[in-house]
């Protein structure tokens, strides 16, 4: 699914401009193209809202060193986990016990640390946050 909407806008990208580029990725070639990609780029380089209880939450704790909002760093992108899970109470509950248990295996083999000290209500507004983060 994600491979065939890569190969589609990769060939959209080709035709659009000659194939004139030859990164490799889709990203910038998709950057590159002049028409219907400026919400991609815009969206590219989001950054929190701390005028957001949630983000503010996100600016205060140590959150930022692991995670971007549209960018893999050490845990996943924030955009990326808003578009994995869909928020239900059940949903909030369980990632605001790993944001504060830690934990791996839902992204690969790297552990996110523990946050003992974050309540589980600033945990829940922090998720409830990152949720609304879906491209
Ligand atoms: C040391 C790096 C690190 C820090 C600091 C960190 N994380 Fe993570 N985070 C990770 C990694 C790695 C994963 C992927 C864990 C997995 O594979 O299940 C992750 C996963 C997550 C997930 C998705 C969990 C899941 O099970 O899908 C959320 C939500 C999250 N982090 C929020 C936060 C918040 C909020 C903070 C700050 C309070 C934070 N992280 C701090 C590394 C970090």
């Amino acid at each position: 699914m994600k491979k065939v909407f890569g190969m589609l806008l990769i060939a959209a990208v080709f035709s659009a401009c000659g194939g004139g580029s030859k990164s490799g990725s889709s990203d910038s070639s998709a950057t590159a193209a002049t028409t219907d990609t400026s919400a991609m780029a815009a969206s590219a380089s989001r950054t929190i809202d701390t005028t957001q209880a949630g983000g503010k939450l996100i600016a205060k704790n140590d959150c930022l060193t692991c995670h971007k909002v549209d960018t893999k760093v050490i845990g996943p992108a924030y955009a990326d986990v808003a578009k994995k899970y869909t928020a239900s109470d059940a949903v909030v509950d369980t990632l605001a016990n790993k944001i504060i248990k830690g934990g791996k295996g839902n992204w690969g083999e790297v552990a996110m640390t523990p946050h003992a000290a974050l309540s589980m209500d600033d945990a829940k507004t922090i998720v409830k946050y990152i949720l609304t983060l879906k491209k």
